[in-house]
């Protein structure tokens, strides 16, 4: 196998790029795959101070460890979730990536916010954990970074991330999920921040071979409530496809947000008001995150 840049000795194939790289030319076309979402979707500018919520994974702080090789101005965001060790040691790995690098880093306990830890909030809520594990990073992601004055946050979600959500959202029509479906959600009201995903274009392999060929320290288990959850099983769905047609996962993405993706954002224009109680965007009158914080106090 030759490198498609240099003809030396390749590291790894890309069969839907048709190409193998060496080394330096591989983090070369990562790097590049990252400015071109950058650049195509307008999703920061140089002198920008970008928020990049961190889990401790492999995508996360392989995005965080470009924008530093690019110069970008950044500061860590990471939520502790308290789930256990899952917590502890994925939160180690983000402090541990932020100190060796001299960048900032704030650590939000999610606990503090809602009342009660994932774990805690699962058996209150009696739904499956991701869903108050979503929504409370969501929402705390926009509160820290209006709070601290960042104009926009960067999430790590790759490639095989985004087609499993889309896939999930075709499957059941979800039309407002579909509107949302994009590598960068602009401000639509002066209390949202700015959200972008410059990952979008690499998939879940490559990012574990930048992270690999980077030495960056990550966490590589999952979160302990993963098991079993349909966003699972619908990248495995993905990767049989990919693995029989190489391309299936990007052709899947790409062809919704080339051509599709219009037609949903027009249909779901929602009026946006701020909650009655944090003041943050919502359509209703109370936002959901303080619903379930309400829900967590009535229980514990
Ligand atoms: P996930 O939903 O776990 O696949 O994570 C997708 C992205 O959300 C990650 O790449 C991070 O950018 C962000 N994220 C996930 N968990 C956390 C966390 N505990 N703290 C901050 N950001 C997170
Ligand atoms: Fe949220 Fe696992 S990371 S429930
Ligand atoms: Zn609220």
């Amino acid at each position: 196998m030759k490198c498609r840049k240099c003809g030396g000795a390749a590291v790894l194939e890309l069969r839907r790029h048709n190409a193998a790289f060496c080394t330096p030319d591989f983090l070369e076309f990562f790097r590049n795959q990252i400015r071109e979402a950058i650049r195509r979707w307008r999703m920061f500018g140089p002198d920008e101070h970008v928020l990049v919520a961190v889990s401790g994974g492999k995508d996360s702080l392989a995005l965080w460890d470009v924008l530093l090789e690019e110069g970008y101005r950044t500061t860590g965001l990471y939520l502790d979730l308290g789930i256990f060790d899952y917590s502890v040691e994925s939160r180690a790995k983000c402090e541990r990536f932020a100190a060796t690098r001299g960048v900032p880093l704030l650590v939000r306990p999610v606990a503090d916010e809602v009342g009660a830890p994932v774990p805690v909030i699962q058996r209150v809520t009696r739904r499956p954990p991701c869903s108050g594990c979503g929504l409370s990073k969501r929402y705390l992601l926009n509160r820290v970074a209006l709070e601290h004055g960042f104009p926009v946050v960067a999430t790590g979600h790759n490639l095989d991330d985004e087609a499993a959500t889309l896939f999930g959202s075709v499957l059941h029509w979800q039309t407002e999920a579909l509107a949302r479906q994009s590598p960068a959600l602009a401000s639509t009201h002066p209390k949202l921040v700015r959200r972008v995903k410059p990952l979008y274009r690499l998939s879940e392999r490559e990012t574990a071979a930048y992270a690999f060929l980077r030495r960056i320290d990550y966490i590589v288990e999952e979160c302990p409530f993963a098991e079993g959850a349909t966003s699972i099983a619908h990248k495995q769905i993905l990767s049989r496809m990919e693995d029989a047609s190489p391309g299936a996962k990007h052709n899947f993405l790409f062809g919704y947000l080339d051509r599709a993706r219009a037609a949903f954002e027009r249909a779901e224009a929602v009026e946006l008001r701020e909650c009655a109680r944090c003041g943050q965007v919502t359509t209703g009158t109370l936002c959901a995150f303080c619903k379930l914080a309400d829900q967590v106090k009535r229980a514990t």
